[in-house]
């Protein structure tokens, strides 16, 4: 590794330590609600705790703007809403300790919806006590409490409450150590939740942080994968395990329907419809079953079976291999019985048959024997019909 490219790595360390240790942020005291236990001294009332005002080196009753409450007393913070908080200032008369102000007094914080915990103080003297959350905590409420009744009042002059500096976009939770995938604006710090309450391409949840289910991709996740063999695709773009799509899919996505007349892997074929019409790009399948003359099976791709061609192969070529389409006995030895080879073709010799005046005349010489009574009961029938009519 080059010299450079320490420096880089080095600079890049800097930055991420940095980012991490970024100052915290005091929650204004306008979201934060008091409330106590405690008689208080003269006007030294528990809302001194968040006015703002901490002038504890001057006396208390100079400043007026401490909270001494009579023990067992308490006083405790409610914020407006949920926050990581990171530290939390206790601030008592600097020069006047001879109260024991801040005797046994004792830090509890969390959700209201969960109960209080116990935390220590990180520093604490007679008139400063400091507690530091590492990682930082989810905390809604704050309480300061003495419960001894060995000295009279518990005086406070503020408490100080600081929550973790904002994340970076795309981040959240304590030490930002979550990500979030919103569409645009940044996510709850807390929670997660994205403030436009809409994801990026592949992902869900209040907190955009959930890939779309298997099979499905991109906005909302309301698309479905098309890859070959029902294999997931890409939850953001759609795209398939070495770009294979399912029959009847192409481009990049795999979303994007063959060309008309043209259908299955790949795109690879061409629809066989009868007047040219349009395929079921799938699988091939043509309009009311309706194949190009010669063709059939539900993919309109299988040749009529020997013997037969024409629409829907209805038609009888009369020889053992004709042409699928045509039905051409060209190539075929012989027509079967009854039929003749005329220009490449096996025609029924009953087409030759004339009727003219009661006569039934043949110019066959080929005339099998089955044939004949046929022939002959045709006669017979136009004969009767043609007496009845004289
Ligand atoms: C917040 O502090 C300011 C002074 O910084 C004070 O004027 C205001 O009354 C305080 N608000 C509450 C709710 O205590
Ligand atoms: C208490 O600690 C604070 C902060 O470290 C300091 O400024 C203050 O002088 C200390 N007070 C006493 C009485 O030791
Ligand atoms: C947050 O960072 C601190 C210090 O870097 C570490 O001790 C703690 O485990 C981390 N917590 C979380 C939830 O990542
Ligand atoms: C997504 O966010 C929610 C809410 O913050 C959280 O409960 C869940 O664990 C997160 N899921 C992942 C995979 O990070
Ligand atoms: C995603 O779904 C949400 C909730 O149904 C809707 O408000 C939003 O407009 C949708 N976003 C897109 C890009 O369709
Ligand atoms: C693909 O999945 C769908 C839905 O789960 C199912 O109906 C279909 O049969 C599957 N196809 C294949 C080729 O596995
Ligand atoms: C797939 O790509 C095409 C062409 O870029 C685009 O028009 C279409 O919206 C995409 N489909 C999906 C579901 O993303
Ligand atoms: C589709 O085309 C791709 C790229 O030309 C090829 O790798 C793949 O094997 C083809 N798939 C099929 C089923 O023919
Ligand atoms: C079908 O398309 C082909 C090629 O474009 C054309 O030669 C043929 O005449 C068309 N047939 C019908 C029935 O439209
Ligand atoms: C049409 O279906 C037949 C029978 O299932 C199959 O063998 C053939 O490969 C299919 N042709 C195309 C082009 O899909
Ligand atoms: C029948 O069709 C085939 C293939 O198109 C062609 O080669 C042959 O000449 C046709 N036969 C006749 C008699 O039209």
């Amino acid at each position: 590794m080059s010299t450079k490219e320490w420096l880089v790595l080095i600079i890049l360390g800097f930055l991420v330590e940095v980012s991490t240790t970024a100052d915290p942020i005091q929650i204004l005291n306008s979201s934060i609600a008091v409330a106590s236990e405690g008689d208080p001294w003269q006007d030294m009332t528990s809302d001194n705790v968040n006015d703002g005002i901490v002038d504890y080196r001057r006396t208390v009753e100079k400043c007026g703007c401490c909270a001494a409450l009579r023990r067992p007393s308490w006083v405790q913070l409610t914020l407006d809403k949920t926050y990581l908080v990171e530290k939390i200032q206790i601030f008592g008369r600097k020069y006047d300790t001879s109260f024991q102000q801040f005797h046994d007094i004792k830090l509890s914080l969390g959700r209201q919806d969960q109960t209080l915990k116990n935390e220590a103080f990180t520093t604490k003297n007679q008139s400063f006590a400091m507690t530091i959350l590492t990682p930082p905590r989810e905390v809604d409420t704050v309480r300061v409490s003495d419960v001894t009744q060995q000295f009279d009042y518990m005086t406070i002059c503020e408490i100080m409450i600081y929550r973790q500096a904002d994340c970076t976009p795309g981040k959240y939770s304590a030490n930002c150590s979550k990500e979030c995938h919103c569409l645009s604006g940044p996510c709850e710090s807390v929670t997660g939740n994205c403030v436009t309450a809409t994801c990026k391409d592949g992902w869900r949840g209040l907190a955009c942080n959930e890939t779309c289910n298997p099979g499905t991709f991109g906005s909302n996740c309301t698309n479905i994968c098309n890859c070959v063999s029902n294999l997931t695709c890409n939850h953001y773009d759609g795209g398939c395990p070495n770009n294979k799509c399912a029959a009847g899919w192409t481009h990049a996505n795999c979303s994007v329907a063959c060309n008309p007349s043209t259908f299955g892997s790949n795109c690879s074929n061409i629809c066989i419809c009868h007047n040219n019409a349009t395929c079921y790009h799938v699988d091939g399948s043509c309009t009311n079953n309706q194949c190009a003359a010669g063709w059939t099976h539900d993919n309109c791709s299988v040749a009529c079976k020997a013997g037969f061609y024409g629409q829907g192969c209805s038609m009888d070529c009369h020889c053992d291999t004709c042409h699928h389409v045509n039905g051409s006995c060209f190539g075929s030895i012989q027509c079967h019985d009854g039929f003749r080879m005329e220009n490449g073709f096996c025609t029924n010799m009953l087409e030759e048959l004339v009727l003219t005046e009661n006569r039934l005349l043949t110019r066959t010489t080929t005339w099998p024997e089955s044939q004949r009574i046929l022939i002959t009961m045709t006669a017979f029938k136009c004969q009767t019909r043609r007496t009845t009519l004289l």
